[in-house]
């Protein structure tokens, strides 16, 4: 089997919105068991938050948030990627998370065997849909996924930990022109295209490395509409390269190929590489260094608000702003309606909750 992946090596964050800070910490750390290993402001946008969870702060894979009260609930389309998806080792694990939403109020979808894989779905009280998938289907069997008999989780323990995001799934009109663009653009590969099971009229594409050949699984239909970035969606999908020596091979390729780009960016924790694919998903590529450790000890990342250097002297101004925000944005725990899953949870139109 051929191995020569190229500069992308997978998933490195994915970043989304949320209406409230407070909400969301709550969410992702005591309900998803996450730990929040940066707390920051969103350098584009000073005075509001960007928040970064991650099961192991060394490692990738963060899930990170813009702050955005005042912004609407976006709206699920081209531009504006589906869900996320989580990976766990077992269809025992996914049970126990069934069992662990439960208890905490957090509704949930039925199993879904299918492609490989069992699924459950759920949303974040802004209304992100996140799916957990576990590859291991040993133990797959009506009985056992019927789900009757939960067993009882006091604990998010570490064999539930959500340390690895299986997939992000954004939205094409075109599958063959996605196709083309993540091959000249990036260097990855298209595994398949192949029926949406939960949606007969569209399709799904899974496009990766050798590696990890679908962490990108594109749904789509020729009917899709347009969406809107807001408050409960996915704002942008980062891939992770080694270092700065493999972005800037990207950053050449994207150029050379006459792709619109943001030329490299300097997060302080990684350095970044924007553009959009055809269909106006926003992407980004990572570098895996300097990391999250990179301005506080590993121990405490993210117990308080750090700003890269440039930011430093505005700090009073911006604790400020981010103190008002929070005076009038106060907790709203539980949510007064939770969002209901979709159902079937893939299929392409999603109503706002
Ligand atoms: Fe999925
Ligand atoms: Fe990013």
């Amino acid at each position: 089997m051929p191995t020569d992946d190229g500069p992308i090596l997978g998933l490195h964050h994915i970043t989304l919105v949320t209406s409230s800070e407070q909400l969301n910490r709550k969410f992702y750390t005591e309900i998803l068991g996450l730990r929040r290993v940066k707390l920051s402001v969103n350098q584009d946008d000073v005075f509001h938050r960007h928040l970064f969870y991650a099961d192991d702060p060394s490692k990738g894979n963060a899930i990170t948030f813009f702050e955005w009260p005042d912004l609407p609930r976006g709206l699920i389309g081209l531009g504006s990627p589906h869900h996320l998806s989580y990976e766990v080792p077992s269809v025992d694990v996914l049970i126990q998370w069934k069992a662990w939403l439960s208890g905490n109020g957090v509704p949930s979808s039925g199993f879904y065997p299918r492609d490989g894989r069992v699924s459950l779905y759920l949303r974040d009280p802004d209304g992100v849909i996140i799916e957990i998938a576990a590859r291991d289907t040993e133990k797959l069997s009506t009985d056992y996924l019927s789900g009757t008999n939960l067993p009882e989780v006091k604990q998010v323990s570490n064999g539930m930990k959500l340390s690895r995001f299986d997939h992000a799934s954004p939205i094409t009109r075109d599958p063959a022109a996605t196709r083309r663009f993540v091959d000249k653009a990036l260097g990855l590969r298209t595994s398949f295209t192949r029926v949406n099971p939960d949606d007969k009229e569209s399709s799904t594409t899974g496009i990766g490395n050798y590696a990890h050949p679908d962490f990108l699984r594109y749904l789509s239909s020729p009917k899709t509409h347009s969406g809107y970035v807001g408050t409960g969606n996915i704002h942008h999908i980062a891939m992770a390269v080694e270092g700065d020596e493999e972005q800037l091979k990207v950053l050449r390729n994207l150029d050379r190929i006459g792709l619109r780009n943001s030329g490299i960016v300097d997060r302080f924790w990684f350095h970044s590489l924007y553009f959009r694919d055809p269909d106006g998903n926003l992407l980004e590529v990572a570098t895996k260094n300097p990391g999250y450790a990179a301005d506080e000890p590993l121990e405490s990342v993210g117990s308080s608000l750090v700003l890269p250097p440039w930011l430093e002297e505005r700090r009073p101004e911006i604790q400020k702003a981010l103190n008002e925000e929070d005076r009038t944005n106060p907790l709203r725990w539980p949510p007064r309606s939770y969002p209901k899953v979709p159902d079937p949870p893939e299929m392409l139109s999603v109503e706002v909750a």
